[in-house]
Parts: C-alpha cells; sequence; structure tokens
C-alpha cells in the first residue's frame, strides 16, 4: 500500500510554513472556505506529478510576494497484506519502502525534484511512482469540455503505467511543434519544401502510431469499467456508451498526413494525428454532454476517475493515492454514502477528503466504521 505520513510545505499559495502528519487511511481536510484545503491536496498532487494540479505555471503555486517553494514529503510503499497495522512482523517491517520527495521550486522556472536525497535528471522519470487520482470540481470539465481535456485525461493515466508512452508523447509534441512552425515558415516564405516536411511526418510516425495503438489498449479496458461504475453510483439501469475516436482507427497515419497535406498548408497547422483524438460518450444513445443533467454528469465523472483509479492500482499492484476535493458539494446523500463506502471500504488504499463542514465529514466518517484523522485549517 502507498502512504503518506507527511507533508511539510514551505511558501507554498497560501502556506508559509506548515507539516501535517497522517496517521490513518482516511483523512478528512476541513476548514472554511479559502483556508487552503485544495491548496494541501495540491501540494500532495505535486509531490506524485512534479506539477500542479491547477495551476499552468510553477510560478503560480509560490506564495505571493516570495520567490519559491519547497515540498517535503515522507511516504511508504508496503507490500500487500498485513497492512492495516496488523503484522508488525519484522519480516514485514523489512519490505516497507520508504521514501522522502522533495520537490524545490527556485523561481525562473527552475526546479529540482529529489527522492531520498538524489536529484532526478529528468523529471519525467518521477511520474507513476508515486500514483495518485484527483477529484476536483472543474473537472466536470471532462465531460462538459474540449476533447483536450479527455486526452489530458488519458495521458495523464497512461503515462503513470507505462514510462514509454509518456516519452513518445513528449516526443509527439516537440515533433508536432516543429512541423507546425514549419508549416508556417512555408506560409510566410510563400514556397514549400515537402522533402523536409516528409522527414517531419516520418518521425511524427512512430510515437504517434505507438500512442494510438497503446490508447486503443487503454479505453477497452476503461470503457466497460466506466460503466459499470455509473450503474454503481447512479443506481439506474441507465445505458451509457462511450467510444475511443481517433482518426487512426480507420486509416493508417502515413496516408492521413498526405490526405492532409494540402490543408495542413492552406491552415498552417497539422490536421493529422492523435492530437486530434477523443472520447465521445453518450446516454441513451443520445450526446451525453449536452443532454445529460448536472447530476448524471457528475456520476460520469466519478465513473470514471474510479475506473482510472481501478487501472491504476491493478497496474501497479497498489492502490493509488485518492485526492478528493469537495465531494460533498457534488452529490446527493445517497450518491455519496455510495461513493465514500466505495473509497474509504472497498478499497484499501490512502484518500483524502476536504470538506467545509466538519460535521458533515464526521458523520460519514462515523457510518463507515474505519479508523480516520480529521485535520482542520
Ligand atoms: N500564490 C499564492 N500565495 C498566497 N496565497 C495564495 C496563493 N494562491 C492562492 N492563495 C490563497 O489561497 C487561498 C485559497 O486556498 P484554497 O483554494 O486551498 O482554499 P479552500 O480551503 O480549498 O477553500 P474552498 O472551501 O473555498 O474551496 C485563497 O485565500 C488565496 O488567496
Ligand atoms: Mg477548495
Amino acid at each position: 500500500m502507498l502512504s503518506l505520513s507527511k507533508i511539510t510545505l514551505t511558501q507554498f499559495k497560501n502556506y508559509s510554513h506548515s507539516s501535517f502528519s497522517f496517521k490513518e487511511r482516511v483523512i478528512g481536510i476541513c476548514g472554511l472556505n479559502g483556508r487552503g484545503k485544495t491548496n494541501l491536496l495540491d501540494a500532495i498532487y505535486y509531490c506524485c506529478f512534479t506539477k500542479s494540479y491547477f495551476a499552468k505555471t510553477d510560478g503560480l503555486n509560490v506564495r505571493f510576494d516570495h520567490d519559491g517553494f519547497r515540498l517535503e514529503a515522507a511516504s511508504s510503499i508496503s507490500p500487500k497484506g498485513g497492512g492495516n497495522g496488523e503484522d508488525h512482523s519484522e519480516e514485514y517491517e523489512k519490505q516497507i519502502k520508504q521514501y522522502e520527495i522533495v520537490c524545490i521550486y527556485k523561481g525562473a522556472g527552475k526546479k529540482e525534484i529529489f527522492l531520498n536525497a538524489v536529484p532526478y535528471t529528468k523529471l519525467s522519470e518521477h511520474i507513476g511512482k508515486f500514483p495518485a487520482v484527483m477529484v476536483a470540481p472543474d473537472d466536470i470539465e471532462l465531460i462538459t469540455g474540449g476533447s483536450e481535456e479527455r486526452r489530458r485525461f488519458i495521458d495523464t493515466v497512461l503515462s503513470q503505467m507505462d514510462s514509454d508512452y509518456l516519452q513518445d508523447l513528449i516526443r509527439y509534441n516537440k515533433i508536432l511543434q516543429q512541423r507546425n512552425s514549419l508549416l508556417k515558415r512555408f506560409a510566410e516564405q510563400g514556397k514549400t519544401d515537402w522533402p523536409l516536411l516528409e522527414v517531419l511526418d516520418e518521425q511524427l510516425m512512430e510515437p504517434g502510431n505507438s500512442i494510438h495503438k497503446k490508447r486503443e489498449q487503454f479505453t477497452e479496458a476503461l470503457i466497460p469499467l466506466v460503466q459499470q461504475f455509473y450503474v454503481q453510483i447512479a443506481g439506474k439501469d441507465e445505458q451509457v456508451s462511450i467510444q475511443y475516436n481517433s482518426q487512426l482507427n480507420e486509416t493508417p497515419f502515413h496516408d492521413l498526413l498526405n490526405h492532409c497535406r494540402e490543408k495542413d498548408f492552406m491552415l498552417q497547422r497539422s490536421n493529422a494525428g492523435i492530437h486530434k483524438d477523443d472520447i465521445t460518450m453518450q446516454l441513451n444513445g443520445q450526446v451525453f454532454k449536452t443532454t445529460a443533467s448536472q447530476g448524471q454528469r457528475k456520476s460520469l465523472l466519478f465513473a470514471l476517475k474510479l475506473a482510472e483509479f481501478e487501472l491504476l492500482k491493478t497496474n501497479k499492484g497498489f492502490a493509488p493515492l485518492l485526492l478528493l476535493d469537495d465531494v460533498f458539494e457534488k452529490l446527493d446523500d445517497n450518491r455519496m454514502s455510495q461513493l465514500l463506502h466505495w473509497v474509504c471500504n472497498e478499497n484499501s488504499g490512502q484518500v483524502f477528503i476536504t470538506d467545509t463542514h466538519k460535521e458533515r465529514l464526521q458523520k460519514a466518517f462515523e457510518k463507515l466504521n474505519t479508523a480516520y484523522q480529521v485535520i482542520e485549517l
């Protein structure tokens, strides 16, 4: 089991210097609006992903009027069985691996991440070692927003499960950028250099095809799980159907690039590739994002996140950290207790849940019959 025992935040968002110790598997974080509940979850997320879940740039995480921030987290990964404090044998204790993650942002885009005092040369190597799933209020964009939200969702999960995927993605995006700049240059200079474009096309195809294949396999596993969780949360027999849409599903990448060449030249950007992929969803045959009710959208969001969680868990052999921000605001009492029961009782991983009402949180935890800790900010 992966668990976090302590985190220290220095000059991170509204925190000047604060430490939190986590002693249980189920942790409630409560406090009034603006006290830093979401920021604390984000600090945990940062230590797992080397970036914020919310802020687009590292500078936004620095406490106002300061130059940098520092996060330190103590974590452990213990083998299956024996967790929950039942097994304290020497043999078992020996198998528990302790980790210290330190993230230092020095300003001006400079950051360093250390694992047990050893700095990473490539930050991407850290991704997937400490898997985590966040569910935050604005995540509903995953259902209602543009296709880039759903691609990011797939990429976040796959990157944690498969480091080659992440490397392919980094490479693909870099070549895509070069290709787009080249198309712009063609337009500016009023002349084309097709052989040069073909060199980039060749380079784009390799990671592109590999990403497509992995997305195809991943969504094949994801979709039935999402449908299963949806029924579990919604408690009704609503038919949700989901598809992975990619231009590459029907046509080889090579042909697509050739077909789109003139269009690319006209529009000065690349129109074919896995950067156009999407996941489409329907409820009883109608487009989900335009017809489903708010509650149904929220239920589908949770179904997607829990499916993500399950796939990561299977892949890693232990449960990821689950970071639930303001979920009480999102679901009715029934759906909420269904969900809490699942995340706290049926799941064996560590769960962090924020809420503005301490009493509501405690009452919900009491019903679960599991050890918990409540931190008040
Ligand atoms: N870079 C920063 N430096 C200092 N303070 C910041 C920074 N970024 C955000 N804050 C402050 O952090 C606070 C918000 O914290 P956070 O979003 O974690 O609150 P919360 O407890 O989740 O509140 P809510 O219940 O409304 O969701 C705000 O008061 C905001 O001004
Ligand atoms: Mg918040």
